[in-house]
């Protein structure tokens, strides 16, 4: 599943037990603030439900006790792993990653992943666009070409194409030749497609129209660096003498009012195997439910660093992200702040962003 605006948790939607959890802890705005010139500000939410896993960690390193229904998992990884007693299959990792691993993925997330033959939200209407961030970061606009020949299927990211779709030539002008051609043909500026970008899709590729896994679609294999990464992570959740195969990841990009809405990810073949799912950025409250939507899910805060294993009976729960904090009180961002500091474009964008990224075994 990917992320989506605020209208994800819809407001006419049944009001299930996992509903009115979504609706609890998403983001409204003050109704006074919205009428007076103030910046709007954010409604109170109570929080005081949502178990907090890094003062979880901070009580265990000091007296080795934990709340009840969390539990210790004793494996082989070279930091405190818990367990939920009530929900087998279901691992936290508090700050998996360090510092300087969370900018690199950040960065990547950015770069890298978007760019073909990787798909993104934007390929349905552009097609495959390449350095979407350096275009952004340049001040581009992308420009629909008109007078290019037409009929062209995804080319999958070749460098003599910069983007089609529908039929149509997209492709990257500085502003002033922008402009002038903007006249005739439709464009958007790169920084607005940045902030729009909602998902990307590594290894093989899922197929949101299908909701499935299309094989046949072009795609490079998971980089290998993320690939290492996730097997190390997964290793809480394997069953014994059994290896991750990382074959697929989906990288959810999350602006300020933007949710997962409660959803199952069932369309891998194995489910003993976890899905590894890393948090960046921003800090976001997450939802697990159980099987039915009925049952009351259990909130949680994560933050820039963190790792969830969802195995075995976890992979049949309910679960979703209602909301992410982006005010500088709640967001918990300041590590990457001083990490970007020279990185305005990775700063600015993470200052108001959460990046997850999913990894999972999919064959
Ligand atoms: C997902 O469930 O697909 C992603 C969860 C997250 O954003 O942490």
């Amino acid at each position: 599943m990917y992320a989506t605006n605020n209208n994800a948790v819809a407001d006419d939607a049944e009001p299930t037990a996992f509903r009115k959890a979504e609706k609890k802890y998403k983001l409204y705005y003050d109704q006074d603030s919205k009428s007076s010139k103030k910046k709007k500000q954010p409604k109170q939410v109570d929080l005081s439900e949502v178990l907090d896993f890094k003062s979880i960690i901070d009580s265990y390193n000091q007296n080795a006790q934990l709340p009840p229904g969390i539990v210790p998992v004793s494996c082989d990884f070279d930091r405190p792993v818990f367990g939920l007693e009530k929900q087998p299959g279901f691992y936290f990792i508090p700050g998996a990653l360090s510092v300087e691993e969370q900018c690199q993925w950040v960065r990547e997330s950015l770069t890298s992943f978007p760019q073909p033959p990787n798909r993104t939200n934007h390929n349905a209407i552009y097609g495959p666009i390449e350095d979407l961030f350096v275009a952004a970061k340049e001040g581009r606009m992308l420009v629909e070409d008109e007078d290019a020949p037409t009929g062209l299927d995804d080319c999958g990211g070749s460098n003599a194409c910069i983007g089609h779709g529908d039929g149509r030539r997209w492709r990257f002008y500085n502003e002033d030749i922008a402009r002038s051609k903007a006249k005739t043909s439709k464009s958007i500026p790169a920084t607005i497609l940045l902030r729009k970008l909602r998902w990307s899709t590594l290894g093989l590729q899922f197929d949101w129209s299908k909701r499935n896994y299309n094989v046949s679609l072009p795609h490079n294999k998971i980089p290998d660096a993320l690939c290492d990464l996730a097997k190390k992570l997964a290793s809480p959740a394997m069953p014994v003498g059994e290896e991750f195969w990382p074959e697929g990841a989906i990288v959810n990009y999350f602006g300020p009012a933007d949710t997962l809405g409660g959803h199952l990810d069932d369309m891998e073949v194995d489910w003993s195997k976890p899905i590894v799912s890393l948090s960046l950025g921003c800090k976001a409250i997450f939802l697990l439910g159980g099987k039915s939507r009925e049952d009351p899910p259990l909130a949680m805060f994560l933050r820039s660093g963190d790792a969830v294993l969802m195995a075995g009976e976890a992979r049949e729960c309910f679960h979703g992200v209602p909301r992410i904090f982006t005010d500088k009180g709640n967001a918990e961002i300041a590590h990457l702040e001083s990490h970007f500091v020279d990185e305005d474009d990775f700063l600015e964008y993470i200052r108001t962003s959460r990046i997850n990224i999913n990894i999972r075994q999919v064959l």
